[in-house]
């Protein structure tokens, strides 16, 4: 079938607008291309004429729920990596661990509860769950730790929950914790079961109020490379929730090109070596 391969600029901006109140991700008016390089093969598959005839079934169709899974895999950007940022994985173990767990409060139960939010195919989460299962072997011992971990694109989710990968994406990986924590299967390393069952993943939505109110405490909160996407006003809500979601005393931490200036005064910004965090007093 032959399809329209120009968006005209109205459909342009009432899917620019759907997407932004669905999911806080915005494209500005130059990223017109990029959408529709993004959703044509969606269009096409599901066999609409043109990309009008999309946006009026997302608009306007009372199914449009079950699309929208499609359109959030379609339209995410998923670039991870193990050990993205070393910096901020060394301030997590010889800084932000060790802190936590001398906290009078932590002692009763002795669990530390972390977020990976946006946490794509799984690489940062996992990254986490290896930083902190070494921690509480070689240093906290008698500690546990749990970490949840949330994305809006569930391609991504079943990707992170199957939990085997390229060399390509463990190229940081110190070689040690390769052999460790990783099973060879042909090309490819599969993550062992002890660092899997660390994570729970699930669908989340940063941009859904109800959702996010409905997160338990945590001690971290890692949301990097994800609120790039959004504008000041989404940010400023989401930031607002992790504020709400910390427990006294945990840190959110972001992207390291990322900054909250102007967004928002309510944490303490904390310096560790090459990497900062945001803490809550
Ligand atoms: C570039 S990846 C970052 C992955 C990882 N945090 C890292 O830094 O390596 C951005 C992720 O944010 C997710 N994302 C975008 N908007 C989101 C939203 N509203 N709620 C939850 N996740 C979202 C995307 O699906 C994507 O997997």
């Amino acid at each position: 079938m032959s399809i329209t391969l120009k968006m005209d600029d109205k459909t342009f901006k009432s899917l620019r607008d759907f997407i932004y109140e669905k999911s806080g991700i915005y494209f500005s008016d130059n990223k017109k291309y990029l959408l529709e390089t993004k959703i044509l093969e969606r269009i096409k598959e599901r066999g609409f004429r043109d990309f009008n005839e999309y946006a009026y079934f997302l608009l306007y169709s009372k199914d449009y729920k079950e699309e929208l899974k499609y359109l959030f895999n379609a339209i995410t950007i998923n670039e991870t990596s193990f050990f993205r940022n070393r910096p901020q994985m060394e301030a997590l173990k010889n800084h932000i661990l060790p802190e936590l767990v001398s906290l009078p409060d932590r002692q009763t139960f002795k669990t530390l509860t972390l977020l990976s939010a946006g946490c794509s195919t799984g690489e940062e989460p996992y990254t986490l769950a290896i930083i902190c299962k070494e921690f509480v072997d070689t240093k906290a011992a008698g500690w546990r730790v749990m970490i949840e971990a949330g994305d809006l694109s569930e391609a991504a989710l079943a990707q992170a929950r199957e939990g085997v990968y390229n060399e390509y994406t463990l190229r940081n990986v110190p070689k040690e914790y390769l052999n460790k924590y990783f099973t060879k299967e042909g090309d490819n390393y599969r993550i062992k079961d002890e660092i899997k069952r660390m994570v729970r993943f699930y669908h989340l939505n940063l941009t859904d109020d109800n959702q996010m109110r409905r997160i338990t405490k945590k001690d971290v909160i890692f949301c990097r490379n994800v609120m790039i996407y959004f504008d000041d006003a989404v940010k400023k809500k989401v930031v607002g929730h992790f504020y709400d979601i910390l427990k006294i005393g945990g840190y959110l931490v972001i992207g390291h090109s990322e900054s909250l200036h102007n967004i928002t005064r309510a944490f303490k910004i904390v310096h560790f070596p090459g990497a900062l965090a945001y803490k809550k007093e």
